[in-house]
């Protein structure tokens, strides 16, 4: 099957840093990147108290402003989360969902995950699914059983033209934030699993899937040229504005 026609994506999660007054800085600093990217889109998910704020800063470019989460639910008694229509007042354009950090700290089970995902596909946002083995998971040897069973569980009630929506970042849990970069091969096998099982899943429209975990313009060069893989979800890296400056230039080089 076909590789996607996507271009590479650059996504950088912003996770709970920034106020205001600072994500409109560092807005700013991306909409020269965003004017020499040619190759690769640039997509950001600040947190929701500054989506307006960046939105307002980025809207005549062609960069992506998204949202960490969203809720399965149009409105009602859900203290602390956000809807698809809150999101798309905000003219959210991506939403971040199964994040490890939802996984470990806020106990998302898969099941959440997937009602959050359908959510988000079938009201026209793009969605990022993050999947990925915890460090005791790859030391098992369940690595491949544990992706499976993530996308399984988290793209079972999709319909076929919602996968043309659909991202998939292969996170391992144990380098994200960490330093501790996966190895190319890691990465390289981990990709070509996930997309043989989504060639099972979908048959014309093949989601990207695009690796993350401590991505630094140091390691990005060699990721960013392993086979398979169509882009970087960054934490760290995104928050620094040269950083994510030579992220945005080695991707368009390659
Ligand atoms: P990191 O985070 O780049 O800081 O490792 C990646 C992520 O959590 O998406």
């Amino acid at each position: 099957m076909k590789m996607t026609s996507w271009p590479k994506i650059l996504c950088g999660n912003w996770k709970m840093n920034l106020i205001a007054s600072e994500a409109i800085e560092l807005s700013k600093g991306l909409i020269p990147l965003s004017e020499k990217a040619k190759k690769s889109m640039i997509w950001v998910a600040p947190t929701f108290t500054s989506i307006s704020a960046v939105q307002n800063v980025l809207k005549d470019t062609t960069i992506k402003v998204g949202a960490q989460n969203i809720h399965w639910e149009s409105t009602g008694a859900f203290t602390g989360e956000i809807s698809h229509q809150m999101l798309r007042e905000l003219c959210v354009e991506f939403v971040i969902v199964g994040h490890s950090e939802r996984r470990q700290i806020f106990g998302e089970t898969n099941e959440m995950i997937s009602k959050r995902l359908k959510k988000a596909l079938e009201n026209n946002f793009y969605g990022i699914l993050c999947i990925g083995e915890t460090e005791i998971e790859r030391r098992e040897g369940a690595t491949e059983d544990i992706i499976e069973s993530q996308l399984e569980s988290c793209l079972y009630n999709l319909d076929m033209n919602e996968y043309q929506s659909l991202v998939i970042a292969y996170e391992p849990v144990w380098a994200i934030g960490t330093g501790n970069v996966a190895s190319l091969d890691q990465i390289e096998s981990a990709h070509k699993f996930i997309r043989k099982k989504l060639e099972k899943l979908t048959k014309d429209a093949l989601p990207p899937i695009i690796y993350g975990g401590s991505v630094t313009p140091d390691n990005f060069e060699s990721i960013i040229s392993t086979p398979e893989v169509h882009g970087a979800l960054v934490g760290g890296a995104s928050l620094d504005i040269q950083k994510f400056t030579e992220l945005s230039q080695i991707i368009e080089s390659n």
